[in-house]
């Protein structure tokens, strides 16, 4: 992102353009910035001690686009429901490179494993493991599997950690030690599927490598222990996701470098200190792949001053991006074609959706804001697109590649007729 005469460019396009040619609300991503985060990835997360591979977890932000830039570099895919998968066929990621997850796969959504020869289920519980057994045999096909785990480590609720939260819906409690053993016996068991290992994520937007320390620490106890008492051999390791990237000042985020000595070095000390042995481990990551290479851009329209605020109103919202009214989320913003400007006033930018809480960004200091401004919001590659919605019947904004000073549309506005595709008037037949 530069500026040049006041307008900010991304990818080296500047925005008027941008938002003359492919209207707003827009997403943009810098794809440069983007490949460079998957490359510092699959650059510093290596070991000598085992091998490595950077899964993107595809729910931050799924797209073709995307995907083909995940093959280019030979990461992996993390997918959670048949709808991902399919994309992730339609984006010819090899099958051998995808996990899929969920907590409650359903039967279509295995059947589609099966079909598309996905290779690594990550299984959550036991009764998927018995569904997922049946069904190997069913299609007579191999598939691997490795299991996740709550480790008990919870990054959110207090900084030195510790306490996870027994309560949590993905996986099985790591103190469930008989649990583990007889998922793994009864995968032994089976013809068809072959047991590789574990898998635990422990939250988003963590800033606090300790969180992720204590996890290998658990994770690697476990490891040996099922070695030692129970003769179990554990392949794979997959961390999960998770780290934190910058949205505002208040936040401080390690370089994608850091993160992955870190982790690589507390994983290379707890291999040697337990002696045991790792064919591979993996890490997942989703939002510090993408969020900060992305930006919404949006026009402004009307303003208004009540009693204590002064309102500017964006052609968006709630409907692109609903992370402030989920999360609380906060971000912060330009006006993109006064980047030379003083900013001289305090703003709340709200949306134009109907609810009062559809407001992305309270007190923005910004240049004095003019009808057909535009606002340009950092960091919303993450979870914006992914979690955008038709709410108050809003189209989903089109998503825009730049990169070294050329743009591409990878993912179409929607338009009216699209809100009613889905509307029939037929008669089921019960
Ligand atoms: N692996 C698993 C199993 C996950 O559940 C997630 C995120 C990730 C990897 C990637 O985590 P990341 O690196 O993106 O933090 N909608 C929320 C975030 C939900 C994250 C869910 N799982 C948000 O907008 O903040």
């Amino acid at each position: 992102m530069k500026n040049n005469k006041n307008m900010m460019y991304i990818g080296g396009v500047p925005c008027d353009k941008l938002a003359e040619t492919c209207g707003t609300p827009l997403y943009i991503y810098d794809e440069n910035a983007i490949e460079e985060r998957i490359k510092n990835y699959t650059t510093y997360f290596k070991s000598d001690l085992f091998d490595t591979e950077i899964i993107y977890a595809s729910k931050a932000f799924a797209a073709k686009a995307m995907f083909q830039i995940v093959n280019k570099y030979g990461a992996s895919l993390d997918v959670v429901s048949g709808g991902e998968l399919y994309l992730a066929k339609e984006s010819s990621v090899p099958m051998d490179r995808i996990y899929f997850h969920g907590n409650n796969k359903t039967e279509e959504e295995l059947d589609i494993a099966f079909k598309y020869g996905c290779k690594t289920i990550v299984l959550d519980n036991l009764m998927e493991c018995a569904k997922l057994i049946e069904k190997a045999e069913e299609y007579q096909k191999e598939i691997h599997v490795i299991i996740r785990i709550n480790p008990g480590v919870n990054a959110h609720t207090h900084k030195y950690i510790v306490t996870g939260d027994p309560d949590s819906k993905f996986g099985v409690l790591i103190e469930d030690y008989e649990k583990i053993v007889n998922m793994i016996k009864v995968i032994s068991a089976s013809k068809y599927v072959i047991f590789d290992g574990f898998h635990s994520h422990i939250g988003s937007q963590i800033f606090d490598m300790e969180a992720f320390h204590v996890t290998v620490e658990r994770m690697i106890k476990l490891i040996k222990r099922l070695k030692d008492e129970d003769d179990i051999i554990v392949r794979f390791l997959n961390l999960g996701g998770g780290f934190g990237v910058h949205y505002t000042d208040n936040d401080d985020p390690l370089t994608i470098k850091e993160i992955s000595n870190l982790l690589i070095k507390k994983c290379e000390t707890e291999i040697k200190k337990h002696e045991i042995k790792l064919d591979k481990i993996m890490i997942e990551p989703g939002r510090s792949m993408v969020a900060e290479a992305g930006y919404t851009l949006y026009t402004i329209g009307f303003n208004k001053k009540t009693p204590n605020k002064e309102y500017i109103f964006i052609d968006g919202g709630m409907s692109d991006n609903i992370r402030v009214a989920l999360y609380q989320a906060k971000y912060d913003c330009d006006i993109a074609n006064k980047m030379d400007e003083d900013k001289t006033t305090c703003y709340s930018v709200a949306g134009k959706c109907c609810e009062s809480g559809d407001i992305l960004i309270e007190n923005a200091m910004l240049p004095k804001a003019e009808e057909d401004d535009l606002l340009v919001v950092y960091s919303t590659g993450a979870y914006g697109y992914s979690m955008a919605n038709n709410y108050n019947k809003l189209r989903r904004p089109a998503v825009v590649f730049a990169k070294d000073g050329k743009a591409r549309i990878v993912i179409k506005r929607e338009d009216y007729q699209d809100m009613t595709r889905y509307e029939t008037d037929e008669e089921v037949n019960i």
